[in-house]
């Protein structure tokens, strides 16, 4: 596949740095297109060298409004240039910092979790940006570490919620919790190697089941249909069959 991100970043050969996994390209270009050439809010925590933020104007162009944070003061110097580039100098694990910075920042379409890599870090910063999020934004999360209290750990909770609307109206089908805020605002959530990906959106509401069609073959539970021996009944096949065929007139 066709990847401008990922030709971007095999010919930098000068300038400031990107440091990146491999695989992380293909997963960047698949959710991130959709905002290419549009007006985006994105944040990049754990900006280091600053190559990653060239390589986010490169891609997007110019309706980018690019956030970056990192601890390290010094990066303030190298890449603050607003409206369109900001750099946000603090500790992504620090709730406070979070509340200033969500004081000073429009809206947020894609965050991009490249900091420390601890848990705790991404747990908390997730808890502070998440709902920032707008209505389709994408949520991303790198270098999560398998194993009890990872990031991955946490969002392997997420998934029941997911199904959050359905633990109600089918009883012992589905044994979610209740839905709230996050089932009603999370699509997905996708989980590759080494990155949790949530892509936010609303579901349909209320939840409905819809049918279109004529020919309809009941459940394979009706004992009603089965021949003495509990087989298939020659009879009802035919029905179905010739029911099959009716099915398809337009009248
Ligand atoms: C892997 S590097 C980022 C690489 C960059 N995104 C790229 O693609 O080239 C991680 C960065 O996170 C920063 N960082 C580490 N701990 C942090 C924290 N607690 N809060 C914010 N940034 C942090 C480091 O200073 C470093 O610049």
């Amino acid at each position: 596949m066709e990847n401008p991100l990922w030709e971007f970043f095999q010919a930098r050969n000068n300038g400031p740095g990107i440091h990146k996994w491999l695989q992380y390209f293909d997963i960047y270009h698949r959710y991130f297109s959709k905002f290419v050439g549009q007006e985006v809010h994105m944040l990049e925590i754990g900006v280091q060298s600053g190559g990653s933020l060239d390589l986010w104007r490169h891609y997007f162009g110019d309706k980018l409004f690019l956030y970056g944070v990192d601890i390290n003061p010094y990066a303030k110097a190298l890449f603050d240039s607003p409206p369109h580039t900001r750099i946000f100098i603090g500790d992504q694990q620090n709730r406070s910092f979070w509340a200033e910075f969500r004081s000073q920042v429009p809206r947020l379409d894609i965050v991009l979790d490249d900091g420390g890599h601890t848990a705790q870090q991404q747990i908390a910063t997730f808890e502070e940006l998440y709902n920032f999020v707008s209505e389709h934004g994408v949520y991303m999360i790198e270098d999560v570490p398998p194993g009890p209290g990872s990031f991955l750990a946490y969002a392997r909770e997420h998934t029941a919620e997911l199904f959050g609307h359905y633990a109600s109206n089918i009883p012992g089908r589905f044994s979610a919790t209740k839905p709230g805020l996050f089932t009603k605002t999370t699509m997905g959530i996708a989980f590759y190697d080494m990155q949790v990906v949530y892509e936010k959106g609303r579901h349909a509401r209320p939840p409905l089941p819809v049918r279109k069609g004529k020919f309809w073959m009941p459940y394979n539970t009706d004992k009603n249909l089965s021949s003495a021996d509990g087989g298939v009944d020659a009879g009802h096949l035919k029905n179905f069959q010739e029911a099959l065929v009716r099915s398809r007139s337009s009248d």
